[in-house]
């Protein structure tokens, strides 16, 4: 049974998740999900889709993706929502999503991970990210073996208290999502590297003057933010003092194939 994983990722979490499931799935291709203008089709038994909350809910990449699909159909989809404690109704939205396209998820789990989200602060302490990495790594070995054995079940889903005020402001805030790009500035420390221009997966970094300007098609991943080697973007006031996170195990060279595989990488600086 042929099985391709799409991952969409800012920081690595969700790369990592994808690797983790490729180890226990024996057999399974890893592709990062493209920004789709054209259909897509994919010819795999098995197709998993594995990227990260935002804001409650799908980024702007994955709806195109699902869009965009051409499956046979009688393909079997899962999904990993990776989060930092609130998916609220992500997986729901997902599933919906997908039955308007008459494709059908099997499976859909929630795994949390240190938060990247800098503008509320930094990933906690590192022994809470051990235990998180920990607890992800189990789940994950649960969701192989669903996977491998034709489950269905319910998708998981936040509390009550969550999902619905949080739906609402995933709703309100998602038309302007590509112009929240408006409070990244960048301090004194910005050498002019280029490396925020070339990991943005969407092409929304312009170096001008030799520092990084932003093009208002923001997808919010941060990467940007969050692997600037000097930490010279700042988003607002605040993160100043917060940490920088990505996933110990994910390289930039990593971030840089998925620009690359998007296209970004291509774009030459002004
Ligand atoms: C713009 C943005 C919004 C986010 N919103 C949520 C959210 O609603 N719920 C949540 O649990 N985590 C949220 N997060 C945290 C990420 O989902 C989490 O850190 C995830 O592991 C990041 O995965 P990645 O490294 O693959 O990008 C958000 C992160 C970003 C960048
Ligand atoms: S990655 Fe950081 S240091 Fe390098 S150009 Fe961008 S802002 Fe400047
Ligand atoms: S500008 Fe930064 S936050 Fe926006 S899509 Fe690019 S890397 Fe992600």
């Amino acid at each position: 049974m042929k099985t391709e994983l799409y991952v969409y990722t800012g920081t690595g979490n969700s790369l990592w998740v994808a690797r983790q499931l490729i180890v226990e799935l024996k057999e399974a291709a890893l592709e990062f999900m493209p920004y789709l203008s054209g259909d897509l089709e994919v010819e795999a038994d098995r197709v998993g889709i594995i990227f990260p909350v935002h804001i409650w809910g799908l980024p702007a990449r994955v709806i195109r993706f699902i869009n965009h699909l051409k499956m046979k159909p009688e393909t079997n989809f899962f999904a990993v929502a990776v989060n930092a404690g609130q998916p609220a109704a992500t997986l729901l939205q997902l599933q919906k999503l997908m039955s308007t396209r008459k494709l059908s998820l099997s499976l859909g789990y929630s795994i949390v991970l240190p938060s990247n989200y800098i503008p509320w602060g930094g990933p906690g302490p590192v022994e809470t990210q051990q235990r998180l990495f920990r607890n992800a790594q189990d789940k994950v070995k649960a969701i192989a073996q669903a996977v491998l054995t034709g489950e269905r079940k319910k998708v998981d889903r936040g509390p009550l208290w969550q999902n619905i005020p949080f739906s609402w402001f995933y709703k309100m805030s998602f038309r302007h999502v590509p112009k929240m790009d408006k409070k990244f500035w960048v301090d004194d420390k910005c050498n002019g590297c280029e490396i925020c221009f070339k990991v943005c997966p969407a092409g929304n970094i312009e170096m001008k003057n030799e520092k990084p300007s932003w093009l208002h098609r923001c997808e919010q991943c941060l990467a940007c933010i969050q692997w600037c080697p000097q930490e010279a973007i700042q988003y607002g006031k605040k993160t100043v003092k917060y940490q920088r996170y990505h996933h110990p195990e994910v390289i930039l060279q990593n971030m840089l194939d998925q620009a690359n595989a998007f296209g970004a990488g291509n774009l030459k600086p002004r």
